[in-house]
């Protein structure tokens, strides 16, 4: 065993583990958008870089990433999970921000060369190797507040990674916000920094003063999606989610369990829902997030304006959750086979 793996093993004793993204593995991929075109892009070793103070992004938000994980199966191979998913999502996103756009095949070779180059950095399950894509404009004008930028940077960085909620997998307390939005609208399905700035005041508020662990965006009363994930009803043997629209980002591993959901014999029901009958559903039902960092973690409890408190079924993660996440784990990690091209093994 060399001394990358035995480190990486020590790592997941659960006393040592680093807080989820605060650890960054060792190389790191960057290419460079100029005079209309992607430069070849090139492995650095995790660092610094340095771009102008009048950086288009640092004034004027040009940015956007992406957040996926390769996982290492019991056979030590490692594999990447639905990364074409998260490259259109990115690409999206560029788009939606009048950005460079990534190559596609670019974006995958980045993103396969950083994951073989650390290979011996990726944990073993439960962890992961998280993937950061990220895309940011450069160019040195203040004066683009009205203007994309025209250069740009696009850096894939790695973080092995353990739980990212740090109460592992106790049920979480939520805070129902019904009148602030996550985001400006248009927005809502792009995956910009922006979007998690607006986030922070009405969270960290919620935090103090209700203890949540996250915040339930419901606009208008109409439930959305939390500050980092998206958000499920499961009763009955039917799953509760938002349908698709521009408010809100389309998660992948919501997507993912959606998918899966109809074998284990869930019924799907993707529809527009109030906090009303959220608050109904939740008296025998049960609430999950699901996301790529959360994988699918259950709600305990609701929490309102004024401080009502709503319990969710039991209070505890629900016997659904538990199953449906399992489920997922199961395929992430390559121990039942998944829908094709799914996995992209490194
Ligand atoms: C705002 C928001 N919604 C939903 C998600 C879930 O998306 P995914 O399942 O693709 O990770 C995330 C996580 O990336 C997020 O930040």
């Amino acid at each position: 065993m060399n001394a990358q793996v035995m480190h990486s093993r020590t790592a997941t004793d659960t006393t040592t583990r680093p807080a989820f993204g605060t650890k960054m593995a060792s190389t790191m991929a960057v290419a460079s958008f100029r005079d209309g075109k992607w430069s070849a892009h090139e492995l650095r070793k995790f660092g610094p870089i340095e771009i102008s103070p009048a950086a288009h992004a640092l004034h004027y938000g040009s940015s956007c990433f992406e957040g996926f994980k390769a996982y290492r199966w019991a056979d030590g191979s490692i594999n990447i999970f639905r990364m074409d998913r998260h490259i259109t999502r990115m690409r999206q996103s560029a788009r939606g921000l009048v950005m460079p756009e990534p190559d596609a095949a670019q974006l995958a070779a980045m993103v396969t060369a950083v994951v073989d180059r650390v290979r011996n950095e990726v944990p073993e399950a439960p962890g992961a190797l998280y993937l950061r894509p990220m895309l940011f404009g450069l160019g040195a004008s203040i004066g683009g507040a009205t203007t994309p930028p025209t250069e740009a940077m696009l850096i894939v960085l790695a973080s092995p990674v353990w739980d990212y909620f740090s109460k592992g997998p106790k049920a979480l307390r939520i805070y129902v916000e019904e009148r602030a939005t996550r985001c400006a609208s248009q927005l809502g399905m792009i995956k910009t920094g922006g979007n998690y700035a607006a986030a922070m005041g009405p969270t960290t508020t919620a935090r103090q003063k209700h203890q949540a662990d996250q915040v339930l965006f419901c606009p208008g009363g109409e439930v959305q999606e939390t500050g980092a994930a998206n958000f499920l009803l499961i009763r009955e043997g039917t799953i509760l989610t938002r349908s698709l629209d521009q408010t809100f980002l389309h998660g992948v591993t919501r997507d993912s369990l959606l998918t899966i959901a109809p074998d284990m014999g869930f019924k799907v029901d993707e529809r527009v829902f109030t906090v009303d009958e959220m608050l109904e559903w939740v008296k025998d039902g049960e609430a999950a997030l699901s996301g790529t960092a959360a994988v699918l973690a259950g709600v305990g409890s609701l929490v309102r304006a004024g401080g009502t408190e709503y319990k969710v079924g039991s209070g505890d993660v629900g016997a659904q959750t538990r199953r449906l996440r399992s489920a997922l784990i199961a395929m992430q990690q390559g121990e039942v086979p998944t829908p094709a091209g799914w996995t992209t093994r490194v």
